[in-house]
């Protein structure tokens, strides 16, 4: 009865796998705001170091770890593989839960697997500060951790609401020695504009996002750093996958399904991936996203081009969107609320590889609570999501007769989300149907682009 499936540092990934390379059709190309034509590397120059462009472009699929970002993911990696033998008891399930856990890095989530390696790479090319988002706040601390170690200054947007009831991701963002923000903010005219038209707006996302770009784009010193959505950041995540299919190995099964919570698809892309290339040579393995029935991008989304950010200053990318516009009723799952999806989750879904599932609230708090008081951890709300789902599949294996093995992801522990369970505990949480007509109205505001 083993319960945890580990790798010594010399099993950290060698080489990043990316799906580009291997997918069966091309991708659809990613288009300028402006003009709308295909970008080129020199159009998104401003925003990233040429390495990283070069990577979200690249048609390779395995591209080296530089052994400086080894070095720095070693600190936590690899990260272990638990059997959640306490839960499949406590559900009365037949089937074999796995979980990978990434709440063991610094901030306390996946999002440093890609921001040392965005730090490392700015930081290579002479870049002297990085500007970004944040929601929730474990993508602005992970960042500020990164970007700390390798001598870069960091300028964190954080979500105007967020800033207000996290104070202690603030916290940690100083401890780290980055400059936080409350978003929108009249440091930049994206903020200025969203200001002018609601003094109290308590900022989205997609706003933040369009702040931190137009920092950067106006910042000769400045790149902009994205904590998910775009190929490569999804690539960096896939460490978490690589590393899982060898525990699986250790542990001597494979699994039938994939699950992880999906916000911007980086998580999810980093486990599912590598599995998802033994799917396209064969392999019988379902993928499952897990996303909020509140801010539903996969399941109630249109495939379309969409900018990535709310005003319209990012590259237009195809992806599953609810319109940029969209602005996601406040759920606990900070990390969840986006508009859009990574356009490499989007295509597998569109293309049938990938399933994507929706709940609300209220059954994944009940979730993460069954998980905290059997496995011990206490959840990120963003990852109660793929626990319920990966409960959901246990439970419906159990109905049909039939175990199965199961993988989820759990992409970060919940220290600083505590108001949230307490909130849950009070019965003052509420669940968000899924607003159809908000979405219809921002799905109005798709740019046009040439056939
Ligand atoms: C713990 C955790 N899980 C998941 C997510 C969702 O992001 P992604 O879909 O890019 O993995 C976030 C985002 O902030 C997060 O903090």
């Amino acid at each position: 009865m083993t319960t945890k499936f580990l790798l010594g540092e010399d099993r950290i990934p060698t080489h990043w796998y990316n799906i580009l390379g291997d997918l069966p059709t091309p991708p659809e190309p990613v288009l300028h705001p402006a003009t709308k034509a295909p970008v080129g590397p020199d159009d998104l120059a401003p925003l990233f170091p040429m390495a990283l462009i070069e990577q979200e472009m690249s048609p390779q699929t395995e591209i080296a770890i530089p052994e400086e970002i080894r070095g720095v993911l070693a600190k936590w990696r690899p990260s272990p593989l638990f059997r959640a033998h306490a839960l499949e008891k406590a559900i009365g399930t037949r089937s074999h839960i796995y979980y990978k856990y990434e709440g063991v890095s610094p901030s306390g989530s996946h999002k440093p697997n890609t921001a040392v390696a965005q730090a490392y790479y700015n930081a290579k090319a002479g870049v002297k500060r990085l500007s970004t988002e944040t929601g929730a706040g474990q993508w602005g601390s992970s960042l500020a951790f990164a970007g700390g170690l390798f001598g870069l200054a960091v300028t964190v947007y954080m979500v105007k609401i967020s800033y207000e009831q996290k104070p202690y991701r603030r916290s940690m963002m100083h401890t780290w020695g980055a400059e936080v923000f409350p978003s929108p903010t009249n440091r930049t005219n994206a903020g200025r504009k969203i200001l002018e038209a609601d003094p109290k707006s308590n900022g989205s996302l997609g706003i933040a996002i369009s702040e931190a770009v137009e920092d950067a784009a106006t910042h000769d010193d400045t790149k902009y750093s994205l904590g998910s959505v775009l190929n490569h950041v999804c690539m960096h995540q896939t460490v978490i996958g690589l590393e899982a299919k060898e525990q699986m190995q250790l542990a001597g099964e494979y699994p039938d399904v994939v699950i992880a919570c999906h916000g911007g698809g980086s998580n999810f892309a980093g486990i599912a991936m590598p599995f998802a290339r033994d799917k396209l040579h064969g392999k019988q393995v379902r993928l499952v996203a897990a996303e909020p029935t509140s801010c539903p991008s996969l399941t109630k989304g249109v495939y379309a081009f969409d900018y990535g950010d709310t005003v319209g200053m990012t590259p237009i990318v195809k992806m599953h969107t609810l319109g940029h516009e969209f602005m996601p009723p406040g759920i606990h799952a900070g990390g969840l609320r986006y508009h859009g999806a990574a356009p490499l989750v989007s295509k597998l879904v569109k293309d049938g590889l990938v399933e994507a599932v929706a709940y609300p609230q209220l059954p994944c708090f009940e979730a993460a609570v069954t998980f905290a008081r059997t496995e011990g951890i206490i959840p990120a709300p963003e990852s109660s999501h793929a626990i319920k789902a990966a409960i959901d599949e246990a439970r419906k294996a159990d109905a049909e007769g039939t175990t199965r093995v199961i993988l989820f992801n759990l992409s970060g522990h919940g220290h600083f989300d505590l108001a949230a369970y307490d909130a849950y505990f009070a019965g003052k949480l509420v669940d968000f149907e899924y607003p159809g007509e908000a979405v219809q109205k921002a799905l109005e505001t798709l740019p046009t682009v040439p056939a």
